[in-house]
């Protein structure tokens, strides 16, 4: 059994701070991890609150190099100043939002977490799948093979045509069957295909975290929907990036539960 503490999310179960933002404790038989560690401002309040010392942290998985993951990591490098830092190649590139009548929208690594990524006391570059502590699995960089209607307003300037296609996401698969997203901008057909083909030993019952369906259209939540439906799912637990609808169309969709995921939420998996 594991455990999962949800530290940051846009929303709260109780008076902890809220932001944009995603942060989640893991305690499993191979020790504890920090996943994710929210914009910035919400981290070390919230793990105080929750009784959590931050110097227990000493392992930190980061999703992708959006602020809303990785803006914490001065904060808390500043009270642990050994961090192992486990990271996909690429998270530091320069990246931006660019909506159709907005100004662009800069959502890259911010400095001073950037520069604690630099004097992290460990860093490992995971590009491929791979076990980093037993039945600890991250999955390295995620390929978008299964046609998915990924989307999102990504690019790599503030004006060019490059595309941004997040190749530096990463999720966590611990091996008694929970998944833990960070946004999910791979697509979760992607991420659980991914994940099918390197560990098929271990059968997924729980997903947790963000999957980035706030902009959706009817005809990817429909294509998501068919495809969770033919896993053995025990439970959904979904917040940050997920958005209001997509939630309220797999709970009326799946039959397993599918739960609003919220800051201060404590689940045994
Ligand atoms: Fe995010
Ligand atoms: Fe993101």
């Amino acid at each position: 059994m594991s455990k999962f503490t949800i530290v940051v999310d846009n929303l709260t179960a109780r008076d902890l701070a809220v932001e944009h933002g995603f942060a989640l404790v893991v305690d499993c038989a191979s020790g504890r991890f920090l996943f994710d560690t929210g914009a910035g401002a919400a981290l070390l309040p919230n793990l105080s609150a929750l009784g959590i010392a931050a110097g227990s942290l000493r392992r930190v998985i980061l999703s992708h190099g959006h602020f809303d993951h990785t803006g914490g990591l001065a904060a808390l490098a500043a009270v642990v100043p050994e961090l192992e830092i486990y990271a996909a190649p690429g998270l530091t590139c320069r990246r931006y939002s660019r909506h159709p009548g907005q100004e662009p929208h800069e959502l890259t690594i911010p400095a001073a977490s950037r520069q604690a990524l630099d004097n992290a006391a460990k860093f490992q570059e995971i590009s491929t799948f791979r076990e980093i502590f037993p039945q600890v699995f991250l999955t390295g960089p995620i390929p978008r093979l299964s046609g998915e209607d990924c989307g999102g307003p990504f690019f790599l300037s503030e004006s060019g045509p490059e595309q941004d296609f997040l190749s530096d996401e990463q999720a966590l698969l611990l091996g008694d069957g929970t998944l833990v997203q960070g946004c999910c901008h791979s697509g979760i057909i992607n991420t659980l295909e991914h994940c099918r083909r390197n560990a098929p030993q271990t059968k997924i019952r729980t997903i947790i975290g963000g999957l980035h369906l706030l902009h959706a259209s009817p005809e990817r939540l429909r294509q998501t929907v068919k495809y969770l439906q033919k896993l053995d799912l025990q439970q959904l637990i979904l917040g940050h990036c997920t958005g209001a609808a997509a939630i309220e169309y797999f709970q009326a969709h799946l039959h397993c539960p599918v739960r609003l995921a919220r800051s201060g939420e404590i689940y045994e998996l």
